[in-house]
């Protein structure tokens, strides 16, 4: 239920200038769909859409009217919005009491109200055609949650349990909603959050696998895919043994 097949179909992917949304959004046009990616970056988003032929939309996901827009100049150019990939996002990591408030106010509006409002002007218009899917990319970060990324976490946490919901929600609708929990992803997400990667184990992965599972939410209405598989592991093993979990997550970080 909420299958949608690509070609020909409409996707929206924010933060498609870069990483994990313009991998998508080359994956996506690789499918026939015809992207409509934003970003701030007018040079590197330009680029990406001219390489596949996608439209550009340019703005920042924190202003108030940029979710109505985004869906108000997709569905003035291309007719319909078929899907939705919900996907701009920041990091920060450090001690909590060292994060400036400025931070905090950045990763709570561009991981959480940013998707909420996107999700808000963009579900009626997939409920419209009654098959469409709306999938986030939040991070296993928001699943395990993980020391010293207290705010990061708990912005991807709240998106997976908004996620759910909206699930629920739209059951019946012919709308999929999903969501692509990555692990760590090579791309210029550190340098963006002002921390270098510094763990040894995992390696980051290349962002085309993220990319390929966004695919599947959408192709086969998966639920929450984690990316790469086997982090389901970890996370079943934080449900069923909360306290040895956290005591393995303190000992090997
Ligand atoms: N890399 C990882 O290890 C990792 C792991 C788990 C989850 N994730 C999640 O994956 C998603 C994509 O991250 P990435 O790794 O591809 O990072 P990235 O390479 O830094 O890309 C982030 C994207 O978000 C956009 N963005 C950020 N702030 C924005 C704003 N205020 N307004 C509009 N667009 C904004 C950026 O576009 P502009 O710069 O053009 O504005 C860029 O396209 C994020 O939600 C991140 O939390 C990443």
């Amino acid at each position: 239920m909420g299958a949608v097949q690509l070609s020909g179909k409409v996707v929206v992917v924010t933060g498609a200038s870069r990483g994990i949304g313009a991998a998508t959004a080359r994956a996506l046009a690789g499918r026939g769909a015809t992207v409509v990616g934003t970003g701030r970056d007018a040079a590197a988003l330009s680029a990406v859409m001219c390489e596949i032929g996608g439209t550009a939309i340019l703005g920042d996901v924190r202003d108030a009217g940029h979710a109505d827009d985004v869906v108000r100049q997709t569905v003035g150019a291309h007719g319909r919005i078929d899907a939705a990939v919900v996907n701009a996002g920041v990091g920060y990591t450090g001690p909590f009491t060292e994060m400036p408030a400025e931070r905090i106010d950045e990763l709570l509006e561009v991981n959480v109200r940013a998707p909420m409002r996107l999700a808000r002007a963009v579900l009626p218009e997939l409920a419209r055609h009654g098959e469409g899917a709306l999938v986030f990319v939040t991070s296993i970060a928001g699943v395990l949650l993980v020391p010293r990324e207290s705010v990061y976490s708990a912005t991807k946490a709240t998106v997976e349990a908004f996620a759910e919901l909206l699930r629920e929600e739209t059951r019946g609708s012919g709308v999929h909603v999903g969501t692509v929990a990555p692990g760590a992803v090579a791309t210029d997400f550190f340098a963006t959050r002002g921390t270098p990667y510094d763990r040894s184990f995992p390696q980051p992965i290349a962002p085309e696998p993220v990319a390929a599972a966004v695919l599947r939410v959408i192709e086969d209405s998966v639920e929450r895919a984690y990316v790469p598989g086997w982090l389901r592991g970890p996370t079943l093993l934080r449900r069923l043994l909360p306290r040895g979990y956290r005591a393995l997550s303190r000992r090997y970080g």
